[in-house]
């Protein structure tokens, strides 16, 4: 049975949207399965907002991520429309839907297969000590950052130096290019604006670089470990792809998670108490966190290789569905109360199911690492700082402009 309902359709970059995605998603869900969702320049998509059907479209075998999988698809690749309507330059997109994002099936798991085992939840177990000793060091260095009252930016001195730190020791990037890489990734972070294409090409170079010079004298580090599959089971394109896609993930989103969580902890000071007396929380805090608050909005689109019915609504085969992240983990289909900050919530069975690191064949590469560090970071800022606390008020605090992901420009804090 399908649905001729007509549906909305959802402007993906409106200021609204960016301003407070969970209410605007949520508001979308509740009106209907499906709607269709607009980028300047790039065909509609529908988007995927209720809980199951997210699942559905994740897992799925019938999606696909690369669109020229779609048997008898045209050439036209929508990756590269969203890349074009960015101002991205042509030369650097084969960079751009080479790594693991954009392959599907027996490709997809070649690429995961090489660089997986760097972040099983036992590698991240080993790495723990050192995550702690930086958060330490970065939770202490605060203060010499902090103006006469005592207030400091969050994102800047302590949520980005420390994932960028971490995801830099293990790619083996020497610590003098390090601010040049955060540089760039920043710029790639942002999704559009001025100065992303120079950053890309420029990053594209570097990796190459690092890459031959790896090979040539090999390191513990995943990127040596990617120079000496290249030419075996890598082209040179898909290692660099490799390494952007891990850097740009590794540099950015953790450090986002740590801001939006910082921020809406200290927004709610009782949750924020029940964590300072029991730091054991933290773990199921963060995966609240990241349900109730998580940096990525939605998932990449998947292209239907037939025509499909999903949530009544027939979805014709080489069509694009976006699965909203931020709609899924407020469902009130699957979370009691889901506007609810609950910090004990995901300690309790079944309430761990957010889908904040995706789901199925694609689910974060980085997830196990990324919760590990915003533990450990949480909890040093926590016993570092008694009294730390909001310097403006939460409808101050600046947001910035990505759509693709919800993330703090600045957050002031008194220590
Ligand atoms: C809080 C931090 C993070 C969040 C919220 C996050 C979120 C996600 C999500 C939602 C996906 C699935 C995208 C899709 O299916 O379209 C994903 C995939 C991925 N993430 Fe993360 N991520 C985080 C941290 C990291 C880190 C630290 C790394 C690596 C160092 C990383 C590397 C990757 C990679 C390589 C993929 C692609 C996996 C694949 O396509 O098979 N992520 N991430």
């Amino acid at each position: 049975m399908t649905t001729a309902e007509p549906v909305e359709t959802v402007d993906l970059r409106a200021a609204h949207l960016v301003r407070d995605p969970f209410a605007t998603f949520s508001r979308i869900r509740e009106r209907a399965p499906l709607a269709r969702g607009t980028i300047p320049g790039v065909e509609p998509v529908w988007i995927a907002t209720r809980y199951e059907d997210v699942r559905t479209v994740l897992a799925d075998p019938r999606f696909v991520n690369d669109a020229a999988n779609v048997p008898g698809a045209a050439p036209g690749h929508r990756t590269e429309q969203v890349w074009q309507a960015r101002g991205l330059p042509p030369e650097c997109e084969e960079y751009l839907r080479a790594g693991v994002f954009d392959a599907d099936g027996a490709e997809h798991r070649r690429l995961r297969g090489l660089v997986h085992p760097s972040f099983t939840a036992g590698t991240v177990g080993r790495l723990r000590p050192r995550i702690e000793q930086l958060a330490e060091e970065h939770a202490l260095g605060l203060r010499e950052h902090a103006d006469e009252d005592g207030v400091v930016d969050l994102i800047a001195h302590f949520a980005y130096p420390l994932p960028v730190t971490v995801i830099c020791e293990l790619l083996g990037i020497p610590e003098s290019d390090r601010p040049q890489w955060r540089t760039w990734s920043s710029y790639l972070g942002r999704g559009a604006g001025p100065g992303l294409d120079d950053a890309l090409r420029a990053m594209i170079a570097a990796a190459r670089e690092l890459i031959d010079r790896r090979r040539a004298e090999p390191g513990d580090d995943l990127v040596s470990r990617l120079a000496a599959a290249e030419g075996a089971t890598l082209d040179p394109v898909e290692t660099v792809s490799l390494i952007l896609n891990l850097i740009v993930a590794g540099h950015e989103i953790t450090a986002t998670l740590i801001g939006n969580g910082t921020a809406a902890l200290l927004g709610h000071p009782e949750q924020l108490a029940r964590l300072r007396a029991d730091p054991d929380l933290l773990p199921a805090a963060v995966d609240e966190l990241m349900r109730w608050c998580g940096p990525t909005l939605g998932a990449l689109p998947r292209y239907a290789t037939e025509d499909v019915v999903l949530a009544g609504t027939l979805i014709r085969k080489g069509e694009a569905v976006m699965p909203i992240l931020a709609g899924a983990n407020h469902d009130p289909r699957v979370f009691e109360e889901p506007e609810r900050l609950d910090v004990c919530r995901a300690a309790a069975p079944h309430h761990d199911a957010h889908l904040g690191f995706g789901y199925g064949a694609h689910r974060c590469i980085g997830a196990a690492l990324a919760h590990e560090e915003a533990v450990v970071a949480f909890g040093a800022l926590l016993r570092t700082f008694p009294d730390l606390e909001l310097a403006v008020t939460p409808e101050a605090i600046e947001r910035g402009p990505n759509p693709a992901a919800w993330h703090l420009a600045t957050l002031p804090v008194r220590l």
